[in-house]
């Protein structure tokens, strides 16, 4: 059946794209690795949170999406987006693995008349110089016979006011063909569509912006050490600065970044720039700030245990939300699970609740009902804020709190039972 776009990758990046192509009319296929996701997608179910079953359902019983594992489906569509991951390796360094491989796999089926834009994250030059070299050994010419764009996703998993299809899209196509070969794609499908006049600028785009988060995060992230310290307020301090109409924007401290792109992104720069003889010295130091504050986040439920006379040692710590971000099940590179290990190292008794997450089963742990964990426990420690929990009520029940999202509206003068970050 010939399609109007195929999507590799039908991940958090893929899935919601793929609705938002189909609700404008055009026929998508999603192609993925995963047998037990392509069935599930064809059997009009979502395991994305972004995209409920209810809206693709109907989508999958009309035909305007299927999802396959057979990289075969490329041949018919006219349009080919790449969705894939872009991890680190183990020594973090940017590992290409996944898109190369896909790329050779759409290389052996790609035909004239064929735009191929690439969406994952990753550092500039990915486009021109390592995917368009295996997609042109075959002859083909870019920019006549087929066309070769970087266009990022900017999906935020959970956010409602900014959705992939309300959310500008960054074009910058290899030569302006290409450029114009996939803004009129986007464009049938997406409400804004800005080109830039390369995919290195595009690439570089996305990875200005969540650097842009990660340095920010890491400035709140320190000051929320240093007024630890001083005994003051962080979360007042950036609230009253937050009033300020222009020059300032907000950014909250927290246990530590997660999810798979402010942990991983910015160092595919930062190992980019190396070639250049250049050090990103921003990235590197933000790293430094937000990888250590599961550490201080452990130093400071000890504190908290040491002001009621107990050890970490043989305590119930009972952590509420593990998943890294509100309102979403994503458990990639959360900090929780840091938390989790080190408090285990230190001897503790761990559980949590999480009403997104199940179960943690590398942990060999299951979400445990607040009720009566919430009393027992010799410390609460609230990681992710969920909406939807009476985090004032879980206050004045517990022992003892620990709040790192200003969760509880506590000034802290509960008797000393709520510390905050
Ligand atoms: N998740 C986000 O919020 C977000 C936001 C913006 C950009 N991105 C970027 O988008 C890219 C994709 O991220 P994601 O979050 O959608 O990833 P994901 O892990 O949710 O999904 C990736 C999918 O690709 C599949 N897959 C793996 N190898 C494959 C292969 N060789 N062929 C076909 N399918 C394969 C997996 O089974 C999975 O379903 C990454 O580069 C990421 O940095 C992600």
């Amino acid at each position: 059946m010939t399609r109007d776009v195929a999507i590799v990758g039908a991940g958090y990046v893929g899935v919601p794209l793929a609705q938002v192509f189909a609700e404008a009319g055009l026929r998508v296929v999603l192609v993925d690795v995963d047998p037990g996701r392509v069935a599930t997608l064809n059997r009009g179910e979502s395991y994305i949170e972004d995209v409920s079953s209810d809206d693709l359902a109907p989508l999958v019983e009309a035909g305007s999406i299927a999802a396959s594992t057979d990289y075969d489906e490329l041949r018919e569509a006219d349009a080919i987006l790449v969705a894939l991951p872009t991890p680190l390796s183990a020594n973090r360094e940017p590992d290409l693995s996944i898109v190369l491989g896909a790329t050779r796999e759409i290389a052996r089926r790609l035909r004239p008349g064929h735009l191929v834009v690439l969406e994952s994250t990753t550092y500039p030059g990915t486009t021109r110089d390592e995917v368009l070299p295996i997609l042109a050994a075959g002859g083909l010419q870019v920019g006549t016979d087929f066309h070769l764009a970087f266009s990022p996703e900017r999906v935020d998993p959970g956010r409602t006011d900014w959705t992939t299809k309300t959310t500008p899209k960054i074009v910058g196509g290899v030569t302006d063909a290409c450029t114009a070969a996939a803004c009129s794609l986007y464009e049938r499908a997406l409400d804004t569509v800005i080109t830039v006049s390369s995919p290195e600028a595009a690439e570089l785009t996305k990875l200005l912006e969540n650097i842009f988060r990660s340095v920010n995060i890491a400035l709140v992230n320190e000051l929320a050490q240093l007024c630890d310290r001083m005994g003051v307020d962080v979360w007042e301090v950036v609230d009253a600065a937050a009033t300020k109409p222009f020059g300032f924007m907000s950014f909250k401290p927290g246990p530590g970044l997660g999810g798979h792109c402010l942990p991983v992104d910015p160092f595919y720069l930062s190992w980019k720039a190396r070639e250049y003889d250049f050090y990103t010295e921003f990235i590197e130091l933000a790293g430094k700030i937000n990888e250590n504050m599961p550490y201080f986040c452990l130093d400071k439920i000890t504190r908290a245990l040491n002001s009621q006379e107990k050890s970490v040692k043989g305590s119930r710590v009972h952590l509420v939300g593990v998943s890294y971000k509100a309102d979403v099940g994503d458990l990639r590179e959360s900090p929780a699970l840091k938390l989790v290990e080190l408090l285990r190292e230190e001897g503790a008794n761990v559980s949590y609740h999480d009403p997104h997450v199940p179960e943690l089963p590398e942990h060999g742990l299951v979400s445990a009902s607040l009720d009566g964990h919430v009393e027992s426990a010799d410390c609460v420690a609230i990681v992710t804020a969920h909406t939807g929990i009476d985090y004032a009520g879980l206050a004045e029940r517990a022992r003892l709190v620990v709040d790192f999202r200003n969760a509880t509206g506590s000034d802290g003068r509960l008797n000393g039972r709520v510390w905050k970050l």
